[in-house]
């Protein structure tokens, strides 16, 4: 008994092993869902008034008659009837089904491409996959994105696909995540290569997309010089991993990092300007109603997508609550394209938008001619 207990104290000795259990998804099974608990606390005191320095200019003399006006857009050929996307979050775990299900039947219902969270968990434990598959199950026919790490391999990437019937693949970049994560990865080497063979290999069209840290011109350029062509910028300004990772470290808190990145405007016109002939960008991180889609829209880019907000909505106020809101942010997106002019979405980029402040000084001094 004695020695049963010594044993126990061992450093890095877990008894679950003993029992069977992979400790390794248990882990990510454990901080999946803390990623939740703590998205949800500091969605809270969050602004996101990430647009506040844009302004979509006014039509006075507007000839768009609102029941005609038109919202569809494409990414690379991927048809979507509505430019509001339902961001990567969750998987893997009992709760993580439910929400990925209530969130499928909202896009179904609103006709939303939705993307799940990373599907590595079920990669390594197929168990975990109807938590994925749900989105399937409940969205027969709508767009769904799978979502890998960028270090997946090129036969995870394929599956990870198929086991949901993806329409799209996304890789998700999240380097100052996996740095202050203290489990978290620390090598990043080979990332482009790994990307270039899973876009050679997979029948679908990648999509890569940070996490809330954003993109700057001279990675989207290469990402764009390997192929890829479709990005989503993922700015900062909205759901911070840093944040959620330095919550989740009991000691020695990395606070003074918690301001990395590069806010999702200044993101999106630098990547807008470098590859925006080349490539479709969708904008997100920090957006918060019809009004950030419609600067979005006007910035350039073709579609617009939420996360941390949509979670917070659906856990804290429930399903009906967020179908409402995401109505919402529709009508407020069609009536801004109304006062602006615009009777569908190319109509909408055209328009010309005044960049003041923060943003309009990054932009300078990242060398754009506005
Ligand atoms: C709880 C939570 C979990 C997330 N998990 C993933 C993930 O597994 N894969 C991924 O690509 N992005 C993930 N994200 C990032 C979002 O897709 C999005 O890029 C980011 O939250 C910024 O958008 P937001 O400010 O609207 O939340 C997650 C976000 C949240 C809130």
């Amino acid at each position: 008994m004695i020695k049963k207990k010594k044993m126990m104290r061992i450093r890095g000795f877990n008894p679950l092993f003993l029992r069977g259990i992979d400790m390794s998804n248990y882990l990510r099974k454990t901080r999946k869902r803390e990623h939740i608990k703590y998205s949800l606390l500091l969605e809270k005191k969050l602004h996101r008034n990430n647009f506040n320095d844009i302004t979509l200019l006014h039509n006075c003399l507007t000839q768009v008659n609102i029941d005609e006006i038109d919202i569809s857009t494409d990414l690379n050929g991927l048809k979507l009837k509505n430019p509001i996307i339902i961001n990567a979050m969750t998987g893997g775990f009992y709760e993580a089904k439910i929400i990925n299900g209530e969130l499928a039947k909202i896009a179904s219902r609103l006709g939303l491409a939705m993307a799940v969270g990373s599907q590595k968990i079920a990669l390594d434990d197929p168990l975990c996959a109807s938590s994925f598959q749900i989105v399937r199950k409940y969205n027969p026919d709508g767009i769904v994105f799978a979502n890998i790490g960028s270090d997946a391999s090129v036969d995870d990437a394929i599956k990870a696909v198929e086991m949901i019937k993806a329409d799209a693949l996304q890789i998700h970049l999240n380097a100052p995540q996996e740095i202050v994560m203290r489990e978290g990865r620390k090598n990043f080497k080979g990332t482009l290569h790994n990307i270039k063979e899973i876009v050679k290999n997979v029948k679908v069209p990648v999509i890569i997309k940070e996490v809330g840290f954003g993109m700057a011109m001279e990675e989207a350029e290469i990402l764009v010089q390997n192929g890829i062509k479709i990005i989503d910028i993922g700015g900062a300004g909205g759901t911070n991993f840093i944040a959620i990772e330095n919550k989740r470290r009991s000691t020695k808190a990395l606070m003074s990092l918690q301001d990395w990145g590069i806010p999702t405007p200044a993101s999106l016109i630098e990547v807008v300007y470098r590859v925006g002939n080349r490539a479709d960008i969708i904008c997100s991180g920090g957006l918060k109603n019809g009004l950030d889609v419609a600067k979005s829209i006007a910035l350039g880019a073709k579609a617009a997508a939420f996360a941390g907000l949509f979670l917070y909505i659906l856990l804290k106020r429930g399903p009906l609550a967020l179908l409402r809101y995401i109505i919402r942010i529709k009508r407020e997106l069609m009536f801004t394209m109304a006062m602006s002019g615009a009777k569908n979405l190319t109509e909408l980029r055209k328009r010309p938008v005044i960049i003041e402040g923060k943003t309009y000084n990054w932009v300078k001094n990242r060398g754009i001619s506005i």
